[in-house]
């Protein structure tokens, strides 16, 4: 049994995930696993798809390599996806979700345009990740969080840990039956 809570940070590209997921590791101990970083350096992908400027993920060898990874716990997988993880991994699914104007502004800022930048845009206006997540996961532990501030990644992180915190207890109760 884990010890501590895996906990998925997902959501449209530019909602705030690695924001929240850096924050939560740094005040909780637990650790970041950026999926992104890992389809690279592990070379978890099949090339570049050159019209939407990203990796082709190899989703096996992805979680091949990230099964010892996720076994002990206390890891937060931050990803746009996730509907490829294995319940029995997930403890935790936090959607993170961004006012549509605000979106198009960090998109178009980090220079996303045409396709890329319509596709991301619809995604999150049609809430396809949250969709999948509730799809995926029992929905108790599916919950959808507000990025649109900086003040609200804090508000949402502290919700977070205070969430660990009776996750912790409750596991604590349940081996002192
Ligand atoms: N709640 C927020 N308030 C203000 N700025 C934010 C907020 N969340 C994220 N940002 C800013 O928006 C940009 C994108 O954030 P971040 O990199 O965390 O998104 P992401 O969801 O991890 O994106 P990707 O899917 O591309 O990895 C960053 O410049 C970040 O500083
Ligand atoms: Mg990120």
């Amino acid at each position: 049994m884990r010890s501590n809570p895996n906990i998925v940070v997902t959501g449209t590209p530019g909602v705030g995930k690695t924001t929240h997921a850096e924050l939560l590791a740094r005040n909780t101990g637990l650790k970041h696993l950026s999926i992104n970083d890992i389809v690279k350096t592990e070379k978890c992908h099949e090339g570049w798809d050159d019209e939407l400027e990203t990796w082709i993920v190899d989703e096996d060898k992805l979680l091949d390599t990230l099964e010892d990874l996720v076994a002990p716990g206390g890891q937060i997988l931050d990803w746009h996806a996730c509907d490829l993880f294995p319940v029995r991994w997930v403890d935790l699914v936090v959607v993170v979700r961004c006012d549509s104007t605000i979106l198009y502004d960090r998109l178009t800022a980090r220079g996303y345009k045409g396709k890329k930048l319509e596709e991301n845009m619809d995604a999150e206006i049609m809430q396809v990740l949250l969709e999948e997540a509730r799809e995926s996961y029992e929905k108790e532990i599916v919950v959808e969080l507000r990025s649109d501030t900086a003040e609200e990644v804090e508000g949402n992180v502290e919700r977070i840990e205070a969430w660990i915190t009776q996750w912790k207890k409750d596991r604590e109760d349940e081996e002192k039956k």
